[in-house]
């Protein structure tokens, strides 16, 4: 049965937690769909997780369309929500929506957006098309320029009433949950108990709804040093360690003679 968003905020109501990961391509979306996560992000950390960029800011609209496609095509009972990438919905509501409808045509659910006051009015644009709309507040990624580096936000009393109020803002013009990354524990506390729909962290403590790890730090194949992850995330399995190793051996075997054997070939 398919994942929507009204599951979502079932979850909410009910006070069952539920998680995010993200996914960029077919064969990780069909194995979450195996372990029965609900909700695949198919993020603008595409960037820095698979293309190989320094951040987010380089992603494409074209580069997410080509991605989401491979995840809906991977998993298209679950519930999918395509993140817009910078620019594609800084000029006008009338840009965002064309876009967000390309994401929804490429198979996504949903989409989401950055930031607060300034996008208020295009999630309630996008909304009243039937277009779902994730907000995403706090340590926002296409920010990074503007925070100068990847650093927690709502620390200070003013920020911390701004992201509040933002918060409360997104849920009022139609948002269906509320990714909060790189805040305070008990900033994301008050806005989960403030708000009705679902909030989701990383970065945000365990106050949430719901939580989202980036697939590529939860499996260890990450463009992050290894001993330097950030420190919300958790390696749950090291299969960058596992891919050296296999890889290592399978040079070996060929080198040594070992493989292809006599079992591996056509007679
Ligand atoms: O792009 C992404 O993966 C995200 C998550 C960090 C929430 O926005």
């Amino acid at each position: 049965m398919s994942v929507t968003i009204r599951d979502l905020q079932a979850a909410k109501r009910e006070g069952r937690r539920f998680v995010m990961l993200t996914a960029y391509d077919f064969p990780t979306a069909r194995l979450l769909a195996e372990a029965e996560i609900p909700v695949i992000l198919v993020g603008d950390s595409l960037g820095d997780n698979v293309l190989g960029y320094a951040n987010t800011l380089p992603v494409t609209m074209a580069e997410m369309l080509h991605h989401a496609r491979a995840v809906a095509r991977g998993a298209p009972d679950l519930l999918l929500v395509g993140d817009m990438p910078f620019g594609a919905y800084h000029e006008s509501c009338e840009q965002a929506i064309a876009n967000a409808a390309d994401l929804l045509k490429a198979g996504m659910h949903a989409v989401k957006v950055e930031g607060g006051g300034w996008v208020v009015d295009t999630v309630a644009r996008l909304t009243q098309r039937g277009i779902p709309v994730m907000g995403h507040l706090g340590l926002t990624p296409q920010s990074v320029n503007a925070f100068g580096g990847m650093r927690v936000q709502g620390r200070s009393d003013g920020a911390r009433e701004r992201i509040l109020t933002d918060a409360r803002a997104l849920e009022q013009a139609g948002a269906f949950a509320i990714v909060l990354e790189g805040v305070p524990r008990s900033l994301a506390a008050e806005a989960t108990a403030a708000l009705a729909i679902p909030t989701i962290g990383i970065g945000a403590g365990p106050d949430c709804d719901a939580q989202v790890l980036i697939i590529h730090d939860l499996l260890g194949i990450t463009t992050h040093t290894r001993g330097q992850m950030p420190k919300f995330a958790r390696v749950y399995a090291d299969v960058g360690d596992t891919i050296v190793s296999a890889a290592r051996t399978y040079a070996d075997d060929v080198r040594e003679g070992r493989f292809p054997d006599d079992a591996h070939s056509y007679h």
